[in-house]
């Protein structure tokens, strides 16, 4: 049997906080609709910092607290949807940031579950016997891609990065799911910069948005269909119950989406950590930097089995079982 170990989590969070009253200045909201809608009360976002910045950061937190060296790594994944640069990928800047010197890096864009993704891949690689090690990062500067004065959007998301240290471990194996629905991707999307070439004819194309554009609903309804489904095929792949997960880490999108998961299964809202209301939506990052919070509280039993599932434009989702 193959499989993985988390041998250590970080995190990197910049230091501007944005409480929910702070938007009742230039838009038409209120505390009391974003906290009921969403749960959020304030995110983070970036002032000087780079996407390379949080993404450094949080590799070498989670290298600090695996007791490694950049050196150790053998493989360098970043899930992200707002790196610095279209090429090369956020991972090589990283890498050399870093001095992680015998990696290979690269960035995988998988919106929402692109952390998920990257573990997965990684994972699958290290299943392989093609590397022993990897970083697994998630990553966003959502700040730079959302339309602040859209009232439906720039209230929801947040910049943060979180990583992973993982190695190759047979005695705890790895189950995943993962999906594409790709029928209706423009209900969650934004255009990638460009210059206009003077030979494009884009007239069928469709309309795209220059920021971050969402039909809420439709994805909070693609969420709460698919995310229950794919919890169960993952279980189902490894013989287990719902009761049988320790704790379930769920993108950080909407409290009501954890909520009526939690219900699906018929599983005690204790068992899903939350904490959206400090960081809103950071996309790829909710997940590890929700990983790296419960790890450092202690709340994660060694030998127990934990759960992670994200979903986001695409439509995308996965799901992923591993023991802690
Ligand atoms: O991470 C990627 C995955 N993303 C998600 O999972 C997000 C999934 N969707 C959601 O979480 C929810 O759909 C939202 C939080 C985005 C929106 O909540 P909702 O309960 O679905 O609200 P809605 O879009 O149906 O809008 C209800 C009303 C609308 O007004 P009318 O048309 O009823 O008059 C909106 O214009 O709320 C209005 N509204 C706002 N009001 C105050 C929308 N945004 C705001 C706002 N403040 N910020």
């Amino acid at each position: 049997m193959n499989g993985i170990k988390i041998k250590g989590t970080g995190r990197c969070i910049p230091e501007r906080v944005i409480k929910n009253e702070e938007f009742t200045k230039w838009i038409d909201t209120s505390d009391e609709w974003i906290t009921e809608r969403t749960g959020i009360k304030e995110r983070h976002v970036v002032t000087t910092e780079t996407a390379c910045d949080l993404a450094s950061g949080a590799c070498l937190s989670a290298l600090e607290n695996a007791g490694k060296t950049p050196e150790d790594v053998d493989l360098l994944i970043i899930g992200t949807i707002s790196m610095d640069h279209v090429t090369p990928s956020l991972a090589c800047e990283v890498q050399k940031r870093i001095g992680a010197k015998n990696a290979v890096s690269f960035d995988i864009n998988g919106a929402c579950a692109g952390f998920l993704f990257a573990l997965d891949t990684a994972a699958s690689y290290i299943n392989t016997g093609c590397y022993k090690s990897a970083l697994v990062v998630g990553i966003e500067v959502l700040s730079k891609i959302v339309d602040w004065t859209d009232r439906t959007t720039c209230v929801l998301f947040g910049d943060g990065a979180g990583a992973v240290y993982v190695e190759a471990d047979e005695t705890r194996p790895f189950y995943m799911v993962q999906g594409t629905k790709p029928d209706n991707w423009e209900v969650l999307n934004c255009k990638a910069r460009e210059i206009e070439s003077p030979f494009a004819i884009r007239e069928s194309y469709p309309k795209l948005s220059d920021h971050v554009f969402m039909n809420g609903r439709e994805v909070y309804q693609f969420a709460v269909t698919t995310v229950p489904k794919a919890i169960q095929n993952v279980l189902d792949q490894a013989h287990l119950a719902p009761s049988d997960i320790s704790c379930y880490i769920l993108h950080q999108a909407n409290v009501r989406i954890i909520q009526s998961v939690a219900k699906r299964l018929g599983e005690p809202m204790e068992k899903f950590p939350v904490n959206m209301m400090r960081y809103g939506n950071m996309s790829s990052a909710s997940m590890p930097v929700l990983l790296d919070e419960i790890h450092r509280e202690g709340r994660l039993e060694e030998g127990k089995y934990i759960l992670l599932s994200g979903f986001g434009a695409g439509l995308v989702y996965g799901a992923t079982i591993l023991k802690w």
